[in-house]
């Protein structure tokens, strides 16, 4: 049986690490990060951590700003938005402060993914606290691997919370973006976006009663 929103937010309450959101009655609990990621292709284990949990300074920066000018990144989602311009230092600076504000607001959920030394290899986000919100993504190419079981947990995650369902859009030509979500359990859904696919995963919390 589904937990009610009031159960579900008092069971996450009595953790003492609720954040509760928006008039959607959406929750993540920041308690789970710290969920650990098996990379698929290398056995290698990641940890999903808040951004406001990273370390600050320059170095979370210029990870941020060297993972987002890899060819792979930088070419499906920054080389439009940036019209063929540089990912700045700034750009990151803007993405950590958009990443923090969202879980102190609770608007929105950025997931950072760091490898056993503490290197980001990853990010993930929920785009809003609607019940069916949008996610995106960006993984280095040195950690290939890592994205569809973090996915997949981040998925586990907004089941908990209460949304209803997860969807993504990904350029038509973007089949890496859309096996992972297909791995993921997303199925593909009519769009009427021009050259783009949307797909979607249907949620439900499958906790139970206790
Ligand atoms: C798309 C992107 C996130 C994929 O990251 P990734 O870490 O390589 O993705 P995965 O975890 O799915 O790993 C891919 C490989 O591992 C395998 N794999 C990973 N997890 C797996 C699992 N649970 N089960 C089976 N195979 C798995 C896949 O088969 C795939 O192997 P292949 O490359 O030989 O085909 C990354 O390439 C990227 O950032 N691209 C640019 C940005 C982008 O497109 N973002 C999405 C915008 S919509």
């Amino acid at each position: 049986m589904r937990h009610s929103p009031e159960i579900l937010q008092r069971r996450l309450s009595s953790s003492g690490a609720v954040l509760a959101f928006g008039s959607h009655m959406t929750f993540i609990d920041p308690e789970s990060m710290g969920a650990s990621i098996v990379n698929h292709i290398t056995g290698r284990k990641y940890t999903i951590r808040r951004p406001s949990d990273l370390d600050e300074g320059p170095t979370i920066v210029s990870q941020i700003v060297a993972i987002c000018c890899e060819p792979e990144v930088y070419d499906w989602i920054f080389r439009e938005p940036l019209a063929g311009g540089p990912y700045t230092e700034e750009k990151a600076e803007h993405w950590l402060r958009w990443a923090r504000e969202g879980w102190a607001t609770g608007s929105h959920f950025v997931f950072a993914v760091v490898d056993d030394k503490g290197q980001l290899a990853a990010a993930c986000d929920i785009k809003s606290n609607d019940p069916m919100a949008e996610v995106g993504y960006w993984a280095s190419q040195d950690h290939r691997g890592v994205m569809t079981n973090t996915l997949k947990e981040i998925c586990s995650f907004a089941a908990k919370a209460g949304f209803k369902g997860l969807f993504a859009w990904t350029k038509s030509q973007n089949l890496r973006s859309r096996a992972v979500l297909e791995r993921a359990g997303f199925v593909k859904v009519p769009s009427d976006r021009e050259a783009h696919e949307r797909f979607e995963l249907l949620l439900s919390s499958g906790d139970k009663e206790e």
